[in-house]
């Protein structure tokens, strides 16, 4: 996808999110306790933005498209937005009481992403996703072969692969063909996730199946660390400045 087929697609996921009426309308419930909110895979902050999340104490969003964040820092004041990947999130232990992410968890190393999203949740904090069920797969993989794209064929194939992989070893697998750093797929089942998530320390984990395929689960609150110092917004974006994404253990 271009830059500008990136923007214009989360420009239209804006107005999804901005929409109740939208069939393609869904958004986390926010509660009063949830000050500290992490989106991941925010895209321009779309979901965020769409769910009002000013005078919280910090609200970040990270995307591994440099040119996404970008955009979303041009378009909203009320998010720190961080450029750095799922799979290592660039901040301390216990940070954050709610960890949201939309359609972005299928395109991670999953396992991985969610061992982090774990670390990065406050004991007891609350986790919500949503995810690719393996019908969508199917029905891309249909898709590209009614277009007889054989090289859309070979990569839902492997998407097809990786989630029977994540389902049966909880594992998941880079796609070996592509020029980017990584690129990972895959479509995710109940048991892969329920099985991939308590490993990380959550609990009440609870699936919706309907026209979305959500998730959402806490963090065991025994699951405790030491607690960690203060974060501020101000320590946040210090952090975040280096190009590369940075541990952010060292906070002031
Ligand atoms: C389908 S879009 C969803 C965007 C937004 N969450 C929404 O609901 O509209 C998936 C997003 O995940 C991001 N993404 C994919 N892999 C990622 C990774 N490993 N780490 C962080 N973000 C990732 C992409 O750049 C993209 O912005």
């Amino acid at each position: 996808m271009s830059l500008t087929d990136r923007i214009n697609y989360h420009l239209k996921e804006l107005a999804v999110a901005a929409n109740p009426a939208h069939s393609n309308h869904i958004l986390p419930t926010i509660g009063p306790t949830d000050q500290s909110i992490l989106d991941v895979g925010c895209g321009i902050g779309q979901t965020l933005i769409a769910c009002d999340v000013n005078l919280r104490n910090l609200v970040v969003g990270i995307d591994i498209e440099h040119d996404s964040v970008a955009y979303g820092r041009e378009i909203s004041d009320d998010i720190l937005f961080v450029n750095s990947c799922a799979e290592s999130l660039p901040f301390s232990d216990n940070r954050f009481d709610l960890v949201i992410s939309r359609v972005a968890l299928p395109y991670t190393n999953v396992p991985k992403a969610i061992a982090e999203i774990s670390r990065v949740l406050k004991p007891g904090g609350r986790a919500w996703f949503t995810l690719h069920p393996f019908r969508k797969t199917r029905e891309q993989l249909v898709d590209s072969a009614r277009l007889g794209d054989i090289k859309q064929i070979l990569f839902r194939l492997y998407v097809i692969a990786n989630g029977i992989s994540l389902h049966l070893t909880g594992r998941v697998f880079n796609w070996p063909l592509t020029r980017q750093a990584q690129q990972f797929e895959s479509w995710q089942s109940e048991r892969a996730m329920r099985d991939c998530l308590a490993k990380q320390g959550f609990d009440a984990i609870q699936f919706e199946q309907g026209r979305f395929f959500k998730c959402e689960a806490h963090k065991t609150a025994q699951h405790s660390e030491p607690q960690m110092p203060k974060i501020t917004r101000r320590t946040l974006s210090e952090q975040a400045k280096p190009a590369k994404p940075v541990a952010v253990d060292e906070t002031t």
